[in-house]
Formats: structure tokens, sequence, C-alpha cells
């Protein structure tokens, strides 16, 4: 086993697809096993996310991450040269304890993200499999169903819209690659749509590929994306499913959340939901409430009884304590994974199976903020999460994911499965 001892450390300021810097480290093993890792960024973030380490000053208007890069060359790289990237758990316990803080500041969450997935990337590189495969072993073999977002609006898009993200879930389809054909063949009705019905300006898009319309109701982006499927030929509700991220805590002042161009109080807000539930094949909504808002995530999945799952992304943070809490308290029926936002893979992992073990979602997911870095596509099939989120069929650092699940499902021939209709559904 000594091949899998990490040899080499190398860190580096590279750019993410905001054009922002970001850190990518790259670790060599003694069996001559590579892996890289470059961690993403967030726009909406959760309150109790690790902090990322960025430089102030003029350069990169304060956007540097040259500190970050600097701390994994002086304490990450010396503390873990020598440790077995095969035992990748106890190179990130090494991290943490280097950084020895609780919301990773020492260190900066972006150096310790970036060398996280370089060591796992490294250390299947180096049992030569692919990573999924050495994380989740042979029986790894479900595919995910893309949570795609078509539409952009609040933190990622110039428009008025106050919901984050309107996602499409082709649930219907039998593979990976017919889903992601249903949902491209939908993206680009939804194209001719909106700039048949807004202009040709409606067609921009957002951080995450989403068309940003110049639209100011939240009804109206949901219309958009259920004509647009039965233009594509597609029956909304059966072949495919909507879902969406509010992203609630961005729009929330003084107690009250700014929608569709007024304040509402928090019970009109459920009303809202439910009233949209109502009326549109819904089958999932994220961060519908602000972070110090629990109760209302509460009130909300009573009222809904199972009729759309309740996902903490802001309100959990990937951390297994808060998902734990939140999950008993019944807040929530699953919560959004991001690397970054806990600080290390190993923790990321435990997120992971304790929402298995309780029955909740898991659904895996990039940032606004992104890079060429497939790991996630190989982190939701090595753990059978059944759901991944990765933005629009559309710019690289988005569809370098898809691409990467099309791959592993080539890899995969007959094995692969599709998790389709139930990934959405409650057990
Ligand atoms: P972020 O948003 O990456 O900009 O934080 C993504 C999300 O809220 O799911
Ligand atoms: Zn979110």
């Amino acid at each position: 086993m000594s091949e899998f001892i990490i040899e080499y450390v190398k860190a580096l300021q590279i750019l993410d697809s905001r054009g922002d810097p970001t850190v990518e480290v790259s670790v060599v093993t003694r069996g001559g096993g590579y892996g890289r890792g470059i961690a993403p960024a967030g726009a909406s973030r959760g309150l109790r996310e690790a902090v990322e380490a960025r430089d102030g000053g003029s350069k990169y208007l304060g956007r540097g991450v040259e500190r970050a890069v600097e701390a994994v060359r002086r304490y990450i790289a010396p503390a873990i040269t020598g440790m077995s990237s095969y035992r990748f758990r106890e190179v990130d316990r090494k991290i943490l304890e280097v950084d020895g803080t609780q919301n990773k500041s020492r260190l900066g969450g972006n150096a310790i993200t970036a060398t996280s997935l370089a060591v796992i990337n490294a250390a299947a590189d180096t049992a030569r499999v692919p990573l999924f495969e050495f994380l989740g072993g042979r029986r790894a073999r479900i595919l995910p169903v893309p949570l795609m977002n078509i539409i952009n609006g609040g933190a990622h898009a110039g428009n008025e819209l106050s919901f984050q993200e309107f996602m499409i879930a082709p649930v219907g389809a039998s593979t990976f690659s017919e889903a992601i054909r249903v949902a491209v063949e939908i993206y680009k009705s939804l194209k001719n749509y909106l700039k048949r019905a807004y202009g040709p300006a409606a067609i921009n898009v957002g951080d995450e590929g989403g068309f940003a319309p110049p639209m100011r109701r939240v009804r109206e982006a949901l219309e958009a994306i259920v004509k647009a499927t039965s233009e594509a030929g597609y029956r909304a509700g059966e072949d495919v499913l909507l879902a969406v991220d509010v992203a609630a805590s961005q729009v929330y002042r003084d107690g009250l959340y700014f929608i569709d161009g007024s304040f509402i109080e928090g019970s009109r807000l459920l009303e809202l939901y439910v009233n949209l539930i109502d009326e549109f094949p819904i089958a999932s909504i994220e961060d519908p409430f602000a972070e110090d808002h629990p109760q209302y995530f509460r009130d909300l999945k009573l009222s809904l009884k199972g009729r759309a799952l309740v996902i903490g992304d802001d309100l959990t943070v990937t951390n297994a304590s808060l998902i734990s809490k939140y999950l008993s308290e019944n807040a929530i029926d699953g919560a959004i994974i991001k690397v970054n936002q806990v600080g290390t893979f190993t923790e990321a992992e435990e997120a992971i199976e304790l929402l298995t073990q309780f029955g909740g979602k898991a659904i895996v997911s990039h940032r606004s903020g992104e890079t060429e870095d497939t790991t996630i596509a190989h982190v939701a099939v090595a753990y059978g999460t059944g759901l991944i989120k990765t933005g629009a069929p559309a710019r690289g650092e988005r569809t370098s994911k898809y691409n990467e699940l099309l791959r592993i499902e080539d890899y995969l021939s007959g094995e692969a499965v599709y998790a389709g209709r139930r990934a959405l559904k409650l057990k």
C-alpha cells in the first residue's frame, strides 16, 4: 500500500466560472497517482459555512486567494506529505487538526476543500479505478436525476425573480443519457419560448447557465417551464417534475421576505408555497425560509404532507450535526451536500451517510462559482444519492459534470441504473 503515500502537494491560484480567483491543489503519490481538486465558491452562502480565505486589498478587487495557496504550501503540505492517500479520512482529520478552528478560518475553507478533493482523486488514480468506484466500490451504479437549473434569479442573475433557481428533473427517462436529452430539449424549447414572449434579451444566462429573463413574478417562471416542457413534447408532472431553490435568506430582511415585489410575513410565504405546489408539479423546495426560521420549515413540511420535499441548504450547510438536528425536528426531508460548505470531503461524506441512514435525501451539489472539477459527479454515483444539482445543460463548468456522468454511465454499460422517479419520492 506504500504506493498511496503522498509525496508531493502543490497549490496554485486559478480562476472560477465568475472570473474570481480560486485554489487548485495537485497531489502526487509514490505510485505515480495524480489527483487535482479545485475549490468552488458560492454567492448565496449560509451563515454557518466554512469561511473561505480571500486576500483583500486591490488585486482582483480583494478576491485573490494567494493567502490560501500559501496556507497549503506552508501548513497543509508538510502535515500530509508521507501520509497514505488511501486513508483519506485520516488525511482530512490531520488537516482539521492543523486548522484547529470551528469555521476553518485559519487555513481557509478553500485551501482545505481543494486539498481534500485532490487527495481522494490521487488515491483513486493510484488504485487505477475511477473515483466513484474507489469511494463506492463495485456496487456503485446509480446515476442521479439531475435537478437542472434552467431559469436563474436571485443572487445568480440580473433580473427581478425572487427565487434563485427554477429546476427541471427529468424523472421519466429510463437512462441518464436519455434524461440529459430530455433536459436539453426542454432547455432549447424554453429558449425559443422566452425569446418569443420576452424578446432576445430574455435568453441571456445567469451564473448557473439558466436563462435570466426579465420576469417579476415567480409564477411566470414556473409557467414558462411548463409551457416549454409541453412544447418540447413532454408532460410536466409525468416525464418531468419541477424543483425550486428559493435561497430565502437572500430575500429576508428584518423578519420579512421580499417576494414578487413586496415584503411579506413567513406565514404568507408558506401559503404561497402551498398554492404553487397545488398549481405546479413541484417535487422539491430548497431553503424556503431563512436560516433563523426553522419553525417555518417544520410548518411547511406539515402542510405539504409529503407532496414535495423540503430541503435544507443554507440551513444545514453540509454539517452532520445540523442535518441530524433538523431531520429529528422534522424540519427537512433532506439536505444539499456541498463539500466547501463544511470544508473536508470526509465531513461531507458523514453528512451523506447520516442522511442515508435516516431516510433523508442527499442532493450532491455544485456552487454558483464553479470550475472544470468533476469530483461531485463521482460522489453522487459513489454513494448512490440519486440526485445531483449542477446547473443548466450549458456552460462548460456545468456540462463538465454532466459529461462526466455520461462517461460513468458508458463505463458501467449495462450495469448502470438511472435513479428516476423514486429519487424524489419520500420513502
Ligand atoms: P451558491 O448557491 O453556490 O451561490 O451559494 C447555490 C445554492 O444556493 O444552492
Ligand atoms: Zn441552495
